[in-house]
């Protein structure tokens, strides 16, 4: 018997809302979550508010260009847009990034997106390719690039497989990324402070006098983007409401507070290792893959520009025998690499091969087999009778999957629905994915999430198409249809269709219940 979905769509729809109730999946956390302070604009989404951002983003980008190229100019050129994403994003957070891009109206004649660290590698690697050091490019070589940002530290390991006529690439490891990127320091730097002061003092602050961008934060920044471990001391003015002007146990002299580079290292140290676990992971998986030693890591982003954090993975690269490189603009690495992508052919890019960061699957019924089946999926099947299991997963793509770019894969999975003659064929159908190493079988287990989904309407299917039956113990009349559920992997686009004899009768580019 063919694999059965679900019969109830209501039952996913419900499930999915529940799952992606609110931004789950999109990461908005900032400094300012724990402000009691009431919101400017309650009633905005965070769709509306990334909008208006992007909107002054345009407004301010146009601007400069109208004065460079002369408004008339300007306004007749075509222009093409590339948004960059980090790389953990969900589909649902890169879908809700869209929709604020289209309304923010930069009439582009074409939007695509790509992931962050892989920005920074094109650039990266084309401005190696092109520089001086060309020659350390070979065939063979794998490179681990390391994006370390304000918020999280991205990295992607690329094999280099060609260089001539053009350089092209495929993913050597999944890539992967941690919340430790440079604020961090600043979070680390306010929890030292609470206990070297002590909390009643500390509390005594008030919240704005604690924000990026008040005189403390702003002093203590500075320090950070210039340490580079072998600095000397660190002066702090701290704010008055401490009550501390003078400690010399506490190093404060006339509410100037001096920290040792020993404090200094510790408050960059958490992050300082996370980011080398990151890049050792990396290591480990691409001689696991068989790929050999990595030859060099690349590291990029603003953390990235930081002296002590690039010593500290240089002594790592040294004791594992890898080299260490910064482009010239480790910085603006991404924003130059979007601009390489969005000049790169449509197919055929320098990233030919990448590797599936989840699976990829959905929930269909089985014929129920006691000790198999947990007893709470065993549902009668109003149709046949039969007893079923529902929301047994069938995994379409795994993990590590090769996904090319020049010939977008392709997965489907053959599926029946049953219905009476007088009830609507509607039909829904999802998509979920699952990002640990080790797929679960069922729909409810943990850490499944759901994608996107499609309602198909099968209504145009004519009965002929589809199999009469009869219910031997009701001697009910139904119908069933056979179905292929299919999955398309194009760059950062997933696409999902259900098709009946190789026609579409629905389909979904991320679509999700909100
Ligand atoms: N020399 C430096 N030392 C330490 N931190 C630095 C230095 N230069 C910039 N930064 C930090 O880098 C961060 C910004 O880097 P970047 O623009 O790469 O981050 P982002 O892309 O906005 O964040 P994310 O990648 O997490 O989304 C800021 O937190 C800034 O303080
Ligand atoms: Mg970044």
């Amino acid at each position: 018997m063919k694999l059965k979905l679900d019969e109830r769509p209501a039952h996913i729809r419900h499930f999915l809302e529940a799952l992606t109730r609110g931004m789950a999946g999109m990461d908005v956390k900032d400094e300012d979550e724990s402000s009691n302070e009431p919101l400017d604009h309650p009633s905005k989404t965070p769709v509306d508010m990334v909008a208006d951002y992007l909107t002054k983003v345009r407004e301010i980008a146009w601007d400069v260009l109208e004065q460079q190229y002369g408004k008339v100019l300007f306004s007749s050129m075509k222009k093409e847009l590339v948004v960059t994403v980090p790389a953990v994003w969900s589909e649902r957070a890169k879908d809700l990034t869209l929709r604020a891009v289209n309304r923010a109206e930069f009439n582009a004649s074409r939007i695509s997106l790509v992931s962050e660290p892989e920005a920074a590698a094109i650039y990266t690697l084309k401005d190696m390719r092109e520089g001086p050091s060309r020659d350390d490019i070979k065939v063979g070589d794998v490179f681990i690039l390391c994006d370390a940002g304000g918020g999280t530290v991205d990295l992607i390991s690329y094999k280099i497989t060609q260089i001539e006529p053009v350089l092209r690439v495929e993913e050597a490891a999944i890539g992967s990324g941690d919340k430790c990127g440079a604020s961090y320091v600043e979070t680390e730097f306010l929890s030292w402070l609470e206990k070297w002061i002590g909390s009643e003092a500390f509390q005594k602050i008030p919240e704005e006098k604690k924000r990026h961008g008040s005189q403390m934060m702003t002093s203590f920044e500075i320090n950070k983007l210039h340490f580079s471990g072998d600095d000397d001391e660190i002066e702090i003015r701290i704010p008055a409401e401490t009550g501390i002007q003078n400690s010399e146990e506490l190093n404060i002299d006339d509410r100037i507070l001096t920290l040792s580079t020993a404090q200094m290292k510790q408050l960059f140290d958490p992050c300082v290792s996370s980011t080398i676990k990151l890049i050792d992971g990396q290591a480990t998986a691409v001689m696991k893959a068989g790929l050999g030693k990595p030859k060099m890591v690349l590291v990029v982003g603003g953390f990235g520009r930081n002296e002590y954090l690039y010593r500290k993975i240089q002594e790592y690269c040294s004791s594992i025998g890898t080299e260490i490189r910064r482009p010239r603009f480790p910085w603006s690495a991404v924003s130059r690499g979007a601009v390489c992508r969005g000049l790169e052919p449509a197919s055929g890019g320098l990233v030919a091969v990448r590797l599936a960061r989840k699976f990829y699957g959905t929930p269909v019924s089985t014929i129920f087999l006691p000790g198999v089946h947990k007893p709470e999926d065993m549902y009668i099947d109003g149709y046949t009778g039969c007893r079923m299991a529902k929301g047994q997963m069938r995994w379409l793509s795994e993990k590590g999957d090769r996904l090319p770019e020049a010939h977008p894969r392709k997965i489907e999975i053959q599926v029946s629905f049953s219905f009476r003659p007088e009830e609507p064929r509607q039909v829904g159908v999802t998509l979920v994915g699952f990002s640990e190493d080790k797929a679960p079988e069922r729909l409810v287990d943990s850490g499944v999430q759901p994608i996107c989904r499609i309602l198909a309407d099968l209504s145009t299917i004519p009965l002929s198409q589809c199999d009469q039956m009869l219910n031997p113990l009701t001697g009910m009349v139904f119908y069933s249809v056979d179905l292929a559920l299919q999955a398309t992997f194009s760059r950062e686009v997933l696409t999902w269709k259900v098709l009946h004899g190789g026609k579409e009768y629905g389909s979904a580019t991320a679509t999700y219940d909100d």
